[in-house]
């Protein structure tokens, strides 16, 4: 398989989060959005981006937190759902198309610049951070949430990694972000001060079987690895379905099942 220049990748990256419906899948995270806002201690009249805000998970707390918020993403389609939300909420939240590499922004354009599980997609991780940093106001915040390499999230990509495509030299893998020392280094120049924590999101059901039908059939890019791979999709469902049967805390026939994630907030 050939490997992929970076616009390609990108065109890619937005047709994959767009296929699937990650709206359904999205408020399953909803949690972390809540969290990364109180932690970023929003206020109202802060100048709040959610970067790579997919329907918007961090941008609806920090919106009802009063703040002045900008959601950013790759995913028109994904805008387009937080946009008729917004609308149905009474919010109001703008929703721009465009790169986490490339924020379309003024420097110093916001207080708080947060990103739940968005970030860490985009594959040049020391340009994204110097995107975050620049559109931050010096005494701002960037905060933001990567799952970590050793929770499930890590375990879940080593099992799909043989079945994907080889990932291009300039990307990096998006669970770093989930370590502190990446993100002290992506940061090592701006920062004054970091502060690090560690989470855990539970996904609940009624049992694994039928959690993985749910997964398989609408998280984008588990949408798009089934076109592609054809007969191979079955043997990559069953390794993720053991990541989840191995992380399992219950034994009664449901899934709980824990995702840990690193939070950090970056001060500059
Ligand atoms: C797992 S979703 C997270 C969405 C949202 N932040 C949430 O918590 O539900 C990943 C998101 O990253 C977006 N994304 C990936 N690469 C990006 C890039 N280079 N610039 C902007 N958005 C990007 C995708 O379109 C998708 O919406």
């Amino acid at each position: 398989m050939p490997v992929l220049q970076l616009d390609e990748f990108k065109t890619r990256q937005r047709a994959t989060w767009e296929g699937g419906d990650y709206s359904a899948c999205s408020p399953y995270i909803a949690d972390v959005g809540e969290l990364v806002v109180t932690r970023a201690g929003i206020t109202p009249g802060m100048r709040v981006l959610d970067v790579a805000c997919g329907t918007g998970n961090a941008a609806w707390p920090a919106a009802r937190a009063g703040a002045h918020v900008t959601g950013l993403d790759l995913a028109a389609k994904l805008l387009e759902v937080g946009r008729a939300r917004a609308r149905a909420e009474g919010l109001e939240i703008e929703w721009r198309e465009g790169d986490a590499e490339h924020l379309p922004f003024e420097d110093g354009s916001f207080d708080r610049v947060l990103s739940t599980f968005g970030h860490m997609f985009a594959p040049r991780h020391q340009r994204t951070a110097q995107e975050m940093a620049r559109v931050c106001r010096r005494g701002g915040a960037i905060v933001t949430a990567t799952w970590t390499p050793e929770g499930v999230f890590g375990d879940l990509s080593k099992a799909a990694a043989p079945y994907m495509p080889p990932p291009p030299d300039y990307a990096s893998p998006p669970a770093l972000w989930g370590r502190e020392d990446h993100v002290r280094e992506l940061f090592g120049d701006v920062a004054t001060k970091f502060e690090f924590e560690r989470h855990v999101n539970r996904i609940e059901w009624e049992s694994l079987e039928s959690f993985a039908d749910f997964f398989m059939a609408h998280f984008p890019p588990m949408v798009t690895a089934k076109a592609m791979l054809g007969e191979r999709f079955s043997e990559m469902r069953a390794g993720v379905v053991d990541v989840w049967k191995r992380a399992n805390e219950v034994t009664d026939g449901s899934l709980r099942l824990p995702q840990e994630y690193l939070l950090s907030i970056v001060r500059l």
